[in-house]
Parts: C-alpha cells; structure tokens; sequence
C-alpha cells in the first residue's frame, strides 16, 4: 500500500462525491469489497479497463494513457479521491498522477512490510506481474527490505486473465499457480505476498495448494483503511450517502457484468461503457 501523499494538496471534491476506483480490470473490484464495508455510506465509481487487460505485460507509456483516460473520466464524474488499485499502475505513474492532479491519489503495493511483521523464518515469497516487479518504485521498496529478509520473486504472466474471464477453480489456474508457487516452496517461505489485486481472488485455491502454515498477504483491507484515513484527514468523509456503486467497463459489457457479478457475490445492474 502506498501512503505517502503531499498534504498541502486540496481535493476538489465535495463529501458526497465518489471514490474513483480503477484497475486494468476487474482485480481492484478487491479493494472496492473492502471499502465499501468499511466505509458503508460512501459512494463509489470503478473503471474496469477489460478491454486493455492485462496491463502487467505493457509498457510504462500504454499505461500511463489508459491510466490518464480513466482518471479523466473519474473526475469528470467528481471523484473526490482517486484510488489506483492496481500494483502495476501504482508502480508505474503515482508520482506522476499526484503532481499532474489536483485530488489525492491511494496506490497499491506488494506488502512486504506486513509480510516481514508475521514471517517467523524472513523467507517472503511475492508474487505479482512482470511490469511491478520489473519496477523502479518496486526495486526500491524491495531494496528497503531485503538486508533483514529473504525476498523470492515470481512474475506470474498469465494468471490475471484467469481472474479477468472468471476462469478461477479451474484445472488451468491450478497449474499455473503450481508452477508460479513452487519455486517459492522450495525456498521454504512462510508467507506469501499477493502483490496483484487479481491475486485476492485466488486466495482460496491458493491456500488449498500451499496450506494453512503459509501466510497469504493480501493489502485490500489496509488500502481500505487508508482511504478511510485520507478522507478524515481532507474531511471528505460522506455522512449522509447510501452507498452506491457505479461501474465502468472499456470491455464488453455483459461479458465483464457476468465476471464482476460472480466475483462479488451479487448481479452489477449499475454499469456503464466506458469507450
Ligand atoms: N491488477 C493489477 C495489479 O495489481 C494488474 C494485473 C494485470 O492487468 O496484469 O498489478
């Protein structure tokens, strides 16, 4: 999770403005779950940009334009606070957006700081795409850490598409995590970093493979939580909302509600095409 932010740097949103929330594609939808129990009277806004999943493969500059056309919309849809829940993007253009952007920006990151507060044996595994690990913004983080752990890395190319067409319990995905964790096992790490919100969703298959003695780290509550921070510190806390969710999709729409209904746990009426 990304913390800092420049607090001399006013929101121009009001209490019930929305929180804008975005992904490459549906993998921030794990943050969203978390804050909106939360924070139950809040509105939200989540951009799924399923139509350019994956972004982990992309380069910095395809990033940064999808990331600047669905921040745009955000605001135009009066987001008062904008939370980048995707790993990959956080890496790539935070600073950037926070500079460029008048409202606070909440990032993403693998969690190696709680992972190093619950390992026994300092050995971490992180699992997250090529372009976070691959990162400037990551290899600092990691560079912060690795003199008091063990640090394992795996890219996992190939395993956000799985979550992105709902392909979850399936024997494909079984495999690829065999294939992704594995090499983590033999390093005997105690705990695991999902360093891609994608990855939430896989939490249950995950530790049918691993185990119940391997910790899986997962940030969406501590990203929740520091939003709810953020808003109380900018008093933008919404008092009066009822906690409405509106979704975007660049995909296909029926397809992307089918995906987002089955991961939430109920059918999305509110959802719109972003083009
Ligand atoms: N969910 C994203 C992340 O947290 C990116 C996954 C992808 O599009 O490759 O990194």
């Amino acid at each position: 999770m990304n913390i800092r932010l420049n607090t001399k740097r006013q929101s121009n949103g009001s209490n019930n403005s929305p929180i804008g929330i975005f992904d490459s594609g549906v993998g921030g939808l794990s943050v969203l779950q978390r804050s909106r129990q939360l924070l139950p009277q809040e509105n939200f806004i989540y951009v799924a940009d399923s139509g350019y999943a994956p972004w982990g493969s992309k380069d910095h500059h395809f990033i940064e334009q999808r990331s600047k056309i669905i921040t745009e919309h955000l605001l135009e849809q009066g987001a008062k606070l904008i939370v980048i829940a995707c790993n990959t993007a956080t890496a790539s253009i935070i600073e950037k957006f926070r500079h460029q952007y008048g409202i606070p920006f909440i990032g993403v990151e693998p969690g190696i700081k709680p992972a190093i507060s619950v390992s026994k044996n300092g050995n971490i595994g992180i699992m997250a795409t090529q372009g976070t690990l691959a990162s400037q913004r990551y290899n600092e983080l990691k560079q912060r850490f690795s003199h008091t752990v063990n640090l394992y890395h795996t890219a996992c190319p190939g395993l956000a598409d799985q979550v992105e067409s709902c392909q979850i319990n399936t024997a494909k995905t079984m495999t690829l995590l065999e294939n992704f964790v594995q090499p983590l096992l033999t390093k005997q790490v105690d705990s695991i970093v999902l360093g891609c919100t994608h990855y939430s969703f896989l939490i249950p298959l995950m530790q049918k493979l691993v185990g119940d003695s391997i910790l899986l780290i997962d940030t969406s509550h501590a990203v929740a939580e520091q939003i709810a921070r953020i808003i109380k510190q900018y008093s933008l806390q919404n008092n009066e909302g009822n906690g409405l969710s509106q979704f975007f999709t660049t995909g296909d729409i029926e397809k992307t509600r089918l995906v987002m209904s089955s991961l939430l746990g109920h059918k999305i009426e509110n959802l719109n095409a972003l083009k």
